[in-house]
């Protein structure tokens, strides 16, 4: 069975459907198998900033019923980078040190961190400092962690998204509308591949594909001229202007954040092909809710084998789903290989085989 271990664990970055049920199965199985001690770390890497650094004891009576939660019990945030931490008068400081010292004051054995790309590549960078024994476990709506088939969210955020599309079909249809659905996925175009060939939309655009509007202009005319009253346009949030700017917006803070291609599409779409156009933006509603059947068993897999890695002292490893199988590789490999869409890969070629323009 091994030594006894107090292991941390925490969730880092953009929140989604599915981190409680990963949580759930760590403590189950350190808990409950090992009997070991598992503390859950407050809003990421700031709860090792903290003094006393913000952790609480996770039973497992306190988790047997968030499986079917959406969010993180721990709470998390995207913008503590503790190597430029943003201080309240505005300027940013390193403070790395006290994150290492706040994993030592709680007495750790080991950490796992359950993260996107950015975290995770900021939490090997703190372990890697600190001699921190971390573990990693893939999660974002955006599935673009490499080595993985799979992140934590990203079936629930495309299920969300197909549903939003499927709703939209009959507005459409009774409008005789050109309906346009702005999807998130960041710098990838995962989701809006997936939910565009589930909903079974007319065109997608992802940032992987350049397009040109008057291909896709030719596409809904031709669609129309077959007495087809209305269509579905689904585009990632990323996806650029014709001419390759980024569509995005700057808050009073400063902060740019991807978003309004949709309605740079609207205009565009309906002067050309003359159909009236409205646009859905979904946003974090793609985040929200009860994680589907994926993303709760799969969560429940990588929160077990996480444990079983801290078991084996097999540091410095990210957990992974590769062909119906659960692995680990070294999680410097993960992040070195950025998962976009590939425009050879099987699911753009079944969406050009159903006649979906994906604007190329
Ligand atoms: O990375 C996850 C994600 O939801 C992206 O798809 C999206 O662009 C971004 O985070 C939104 O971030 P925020 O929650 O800061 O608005």
């Amino acid at each position: 069975m091994g030594a006894h271990k107090r292991v941390g664990i925490l969730t880092s970055g953009g929140d989604c459907a599915g981190l409680n049920a990963v949580i759930r199965a760590a403590v189950y199985r350190a808990v409950g198998t090992y009997g070991w001690e598992i503390l859950g770390i407050r809003q990421a890497t700031v709860g090792l900033m903290q003094r006393p650094p913000e952790a609480i004891n996770l039973t497992i009576d306190q988790v047997s019923s968030i499986l079917t939660t959406g969010g993180t019990i721990l709470g998390t945030t995207n913008k503590g980078d503790p190597f430029a931490f943003p201080m309240t008068n505005g300027e940013t400081r390193d403070r790395s040190e006290e994150i290492i010292e706040g994993y030592h004051l709680l007495g750790l054995d080991a950490l796992i961190g359950i993260g996107g790309d950015g975290s995770l590549g900021i939490l090997r960078k703190l372990a890697q400092q600190g001699k921190l024994n971390l573990v990693g476990i893939p999660k974002t709506i955006d599935n673009d962690v490499g080595s993985t088939e799979l992140s934590i969210g990203f079936h629930t955020a495309a299920t969300i998204a197909t549903e939003a599309i499927d709703r939209l079909h009959f507005t459409a249809a009774s409008h005789s509308r050109v309906m346009i659905v702005e999807v998130m996925g960041r710098d990838a175009g995962h989701i809006a591949l997936r939910a565009g060939i589930a909903g079974g939309a007319d065109v997608i655009l992802i940032p992987e594909i350049p397009y040109s509007l008057t291909k896709i202009c030719h596409h809904l005319v031709e669609r129309q001229k077959q007495g087809k009253n209305y269509a579905i346009v689904v585009v990632a949030e990323a996806v650029k202007s014709e001419t390759g700017e980024s569509v995005s917006s700057t808050n009073t803070l400063g902060q740019t954040r991807l978003g309004g291609v949709g309605h740079y599409l609207a205009e565009r779409i309906s002067a050309c092909s003359r159909a009236e156009t409205r646009v859905t933006v979904l946003g974090h509603v793609q985040r929200g809710g009860i994680p589907t059947v994926t993303d709760r068993v799969i969560g429940s897999a990588f929160g077990v084998a996480a444990i079983d890695l801290i078991a084996e002292e097999n540091y410095d490893q990210m957990v992974v789903w590769r062909n119906r199988e659960i692995g680990s590789v070294p999680i410097a490999e993960a992040i070195a290989h950025y998962q976009a869409v590939d425009p050879n890969e099987i699911l753009v070629k079944t969406a050009h085989s159903l006649g979906i323009c994906l604007g190329n």
